[in-house]
């Protein structure tokens, strides 16, 4: 499997699709569990585009702390424009992964991690790497999209199965959500919360975080699952013919778990 790259152009295109509608009320949602107050230190695991360490820090305020870390350059770069929030600490930004996070025991009050465990060959051992950075029941947020709750119309339901399960390769666990809260009880955590943070785009509309994803679905399954590039095409041509009866929905699960 060679999972999605991060590299300028993919980053860019998440950029975009992370200012949609969808996906500001996803971090609305997020900010909402995540219940952070002045002071608090937070670490946000593959901060990405920095959007939501740039809403974090306003929160946190001066006296608290907002580090971010990604294993893409090119993400970094990205966040890093991000990084001087009037009102909030700056945001420490640094290359590195999930399984080898570098930072102190005990450095932070708060993780967050969106849309990157399912990114991740070995979850127990990111998790391990979270839980001995938080303090002592400090808690983690953690959302995953289930990639098999995706509800998406399309006039050949046989390729866009075969698309779908193609693009099932750009992830390490595309069903992650399904066993996190047995993983993360496994690793030492207590979990508080689950909720269900659902997309739905009805009627086709360039500024959705589905318009954005059929690009990224577009231009990677080529050479996965044989789907051809041609086939690829004839998909995303299919979905944006159907205007004002495009239909896509899928399922992102939140969970809230506090460190023992
Ligand atoms: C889909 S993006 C999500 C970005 C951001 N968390 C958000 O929700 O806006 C996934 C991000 O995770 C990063 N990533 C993937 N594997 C990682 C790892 N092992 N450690 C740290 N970051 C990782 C990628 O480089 C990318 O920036």
């Amino acid at each position: 499997m060679n999972g999605l790259q991060f590299d300028p152009e993919v980053s860019r295109q998440m950029e975009t699709m992370y200012t949609t509608p969808d996906v500001i009320e996803q971090r609305r949602v997020v900010r909402t569990a995540l219940a952070l107050r002045p002071g608090d230190r937070v670490l946000d695991v593959g901060v990405g585009p920095g959007l939501l360490a740039e809403e974090m820090a306003a929160e946190v305020g001066p006296s608290g702390r907002i580090c971010g870390i990604d294993i893409s350059d090119s993400m970094l770069a990205i966040a890093s424009a991000r990084a001087d929030v009037p009102g909030g600490p700056g945001i420490e930004l640094e290359l590195a992964s999930a399984d080898r996070i570098p930072h102190a025991s005990e450095s932070f009050d708060v993780v967050v991690s969106t849309q990157v465990f399912e990114y991740i060959d070995d979850v127990p051992s990111a998790l391990n790497e979270v839980r001995r950075v938080l303090r002592p029941a400090g808690r983690v947020v953690l959302l995953d999209t289930d990639w098999g709750s995706v509800v998406w119309r399309s006039t050949d339901d046989v390729r866009m199965g075969r698309v779908l399960t193609a693009f099932e390769d750009h992830l390490a666990d595309p069903h992650l959500p399904r066993t996190l809260a047995g993983v993360l009880d496994k690793s030492g955590f207590t979990v508080t919360h689950r909720q269900v943070v659902p997309i739905l785009n009805a009627g086709y509309d360039q500024h959705t975080y589905s318009s954005g994803l059929i690009d990224i679905v577009g231009d990677f399954v080529p050479g996965h699952g044989e789907v051809t590039a041609e086939e690829a095409q004839a998909w995303a041509d299919d979905l944006r013919s159907l205007g004002a009866g495009y239909f896509f929905s899928l399922n992102r699960y939140l969970f809230v778990a506090s460190a023992l």
